[in-house]
């Protein structure tokens, strides 16, 4: 990352008045959890079917082999550590950090949950798939196999959006509120291609906000970048 760039963005950061964290899978990506896109790594999307194994169709035509592919992703994550940048994003103790991922590694490295907004739900719940009401927490060590809603008999699914389906409506209030409110986001790790999501950048953006990019390769949020950290998000 280059000093001077650093320089910059750290003056935008100590000159705003309200600063938010907007990230992706790129934040996890130095924990040892894979990326979506990523051209250079073992992306999950270059290696598996996002219509079969995160949609409700997929989840429909198959759901052990959408269980048994979460419970993979599970156990990956259990034994998965918080990185620098989780730790220094957590170190900020009023900073509101809105998410892309649904592992839980802000929270275990520091960041009060209420300061995390998961706008894509969380892999360490499930709920019934009938949305009855019935949740369960996941021991991500030993996560469990495809198996029915105690409550109701449905289909227990894990806590993540799929594609097709819309986003937590509170979570997503939230994160609208406090990006009309921000003067500086700072966007780590993401693509910035998947919707809404991404369209909280543009409009920090259009608000006159500054944009803050770190980022390992140039990305969507790059043409709106004030400035541009390219490097792991850990440095
Ligand atoms: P992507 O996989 O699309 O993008 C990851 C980004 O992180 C890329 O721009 C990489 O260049 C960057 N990156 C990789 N390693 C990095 C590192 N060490 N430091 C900084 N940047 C790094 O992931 P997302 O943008 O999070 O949605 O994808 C958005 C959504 O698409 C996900 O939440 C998921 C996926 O389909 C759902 O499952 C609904």
């Amino acid at each position: 990352m280059d000093s001077q760039s650093l320089a910059h963005a750290r003056a935008i950061v100590m000159e705003a008045d309200s600063v938010v964290a907007f990230s992706g899978a790129g934040l996890s990506a130095e924990s040892g959890i894979a990326t979506f896109r990523d051209t250079e790594t073992d992306a999950l999307w270059s290696r598996f079917d996002p219509m079969e194994l995160a949609s409700p169709e997929g989840f429909a035509a198959n759901p052990e082999r959408v269980i048994d592919w979460y419970a993979w992703r599970r156990t990956k994550l259990a034994d998965a550590q918080p990185n620098p940048a989780h730790l220094a994003l957590a170190g900020q103790a009023d900073l509101i950090h809105v998410t892309q991922n649904v592992d839980d590694l802000s929270e275990r490295a520091g960041a009060s949950e209420q300061n995390i907004l998961h706008l894509h739900g969380t892999i360490t719940k499930d709920h019934c798939h009938a949305a009855c009401g019935y949740e369960e927490k996941i021991d991500l060590k030993n996560p469990p196999g495809f198996r029915r809603c105690p409550n109701c008999d449905a289909f227990m699914r894990p806590s993540v959006v799929w594609f097709g389906e819309g986003l937590p409506q509170e979570v997503w209030v939230r994160a609208v509120e406090v990006c009309r409110r921000a003067d500086c986001l700072v966007v780590v790790g993401t693509s910035a291609t998947v919707y809404p999501a991404a369209a909280l950048i543009e409009a920090v953006h259009q608000g006159g906000g500054h944009i803050i990019v770190v980022n390992t390769n140039p990305s969507e949020a790059s043409k709106m970048a004030t400035v541009e950290l390219t490097g792991p998000a850990g440095d």
